[in-house]
């Protein structure tokens, strides 16, 4: 398996790591790097475990360390490259759903505390060898997540939102015995017990993935979120309408699967920690069909204007996926981009008085403007503007 340390060398930050362990003995790469590398895919992250004190590696990889005492943990930042650092421990569950009592263990017993066999590799840099749980290796080769033991699900249960991950991103299957175990800790309620910040973390997680729509319908086909109703056809055609740098395709991916019949959207989110901005677009979102028919109803322009202006663009591409695809183009491309030459102070220059009905005449001249019925001409706008004064 030396294979496996060219390849880690291979990598900027793994050629650091190997370097900064060349003298010390009993650290190992672990979790999905190794997976990721087995698999000769690039890691995303790489986490190390040391049998042993953290820091004096910390010190060796650079300076900028954080350190967490209480699990002998440690994260050294230094450019383009990060390095989680834990010491190896062993963790007892006082009761399931409860934060772990750790203790040190050796790389075995560290391995055995881990989520799913794929995950529980390790590359010992020093010498190369590789250890692994049971099953692990086979079940890399075989495309399978399988847990270490039959109260995994029960003792974490947003291991049940993690391998619903690994399933869309790697495209691995259940193993049998981990589904069944699945399926019972959902209606033991297992993923009820997950605090809604870890949830609304899990799913941010889920939202950034290579496919999101993918993780969604793992997440859904778990029945982990009965709120989640994943539909690529849609989610797709409001993404391609999503205009260059505008809005968040994540929220888009999110909103487009949120289940019509689902109630109040803003109930359902409370206590995932969402920004306001999130919650807003998610809220108005939940009306995209309702918007859509508005849309299609609007007999001029200017009625279209006003039923799209303000609406967060994440809802306005849903619209367009539910039915008003040519309304909502001519929107984006066309009649948001459409203004007047003129502002108040040319009504004021003109005579008009101060007041709010500089505000109404300026937005009935929009209107005509958007309808054509007016060029874009100032002299022609401020005269359409002062109009009847
Ligand atoms: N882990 C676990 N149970 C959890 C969280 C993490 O067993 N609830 C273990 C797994 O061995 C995992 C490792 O900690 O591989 C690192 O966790 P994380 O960085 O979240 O996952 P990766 O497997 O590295 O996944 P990714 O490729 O998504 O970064």
């Amino acid at each position: 398996m030396d294979d496996l340390r060219r390849r880690l060398g291979e990598l900027a930050c793994g050629r650091r790591l190997l370097d900064a362990t060349a003298a010390t003995g009993g650290v190992h790469l672990v979790g999905g790097a190794v997976r990721d590398l087995l698999l000769g895919r690039v890691p995303r992250e790489l986490d190390v475990v040391v049998e042993g004190e953290v820091l004096p590696l910390a010190a060796a990889l650079g300076t900028a360390a954080t350190t967490h005492e209480r699990f002998a943990t440690a994260t050294v930042v230094d450019g383009d490259c990060r390095w989680d650092l834990a010491a190896s421990r062993a963790e007892d569950y006082a009761r399931p759903g409860a934060l772990p009592d750790v203790r040190p263990a050796a790389i075995d017993e560290d391995l055995l505390r881990r989520d799913v066999t794929i995950n529980a590799i390790a590359l010992d840099l020093g010498d190369g060898r590789v250890r692994a749980v049971d099953h692990a290796l086979e079940d890399l080769q075989a495309g399978l997540l399988r847990v270490l033991h039959d109260a995994s699900f029960l003792d974490d249960p947003t291991r049940l939102w993690r391998i619903a991950r690994y399933a869309a991103r790697l495209g691995f299957e259940l193993e049998a015995g981990t589904a069944r175990l699945a399926v019972e800790a959902v209606a033991a309620g297992a993923a009820e017990r997950v605090s809604g910040s870890r949830i609304g973390s899990e799913l941010r997680l889920a939202l950034a993935e290579p496919d999101p729509v993918a993780a969604l319908e793992r997440i859904a086909g778990l029945g982990l979120a009965p709120w989640l109703a994943p539909d690529r056809p849609r989610t797709e055609q409001a993404l391609a309408l999503l205009p260059a740098g505008e809005g968040r395709p994540d929220l888009v991916v999110l909103a487009a699967a949120i289940a019509e019949d689902e109630g109040d959207a803003d109930q359902r989110f409370a206590g995932l920690e969402l920004t306001a901005v999130e919650r807003a677009v998610l809220r108005a979102a939940a009306h995209a069909p309702a918007l859509a028919s508005r849309a299609l109803a609007a007999e001029r322009p200017s009625r279209l204007a006003r039923i799209l202006r303000g609406v967060p663009v994440e809802a306005v591409v849903l619209a367009a996926a539910d039915g008003a695809s040519a309304p909502v183009a001519r929107w984006l491309a066309d009649l948001r981009h459409v203004g007047l030459a003129i502002d108040g102070d040319d009504l004021l220059a003109a005579g008009m008085a101060r007041g709010p009905q500089i505000g109404r005449r300026l937005a009935a001249t929009l209107e005509r403007r958007l309808d054509g019925e007016i060029r874009d001409d100032r002299e022609e706008q401020i005269a359409d503007a002062m109009g009847g004064t």
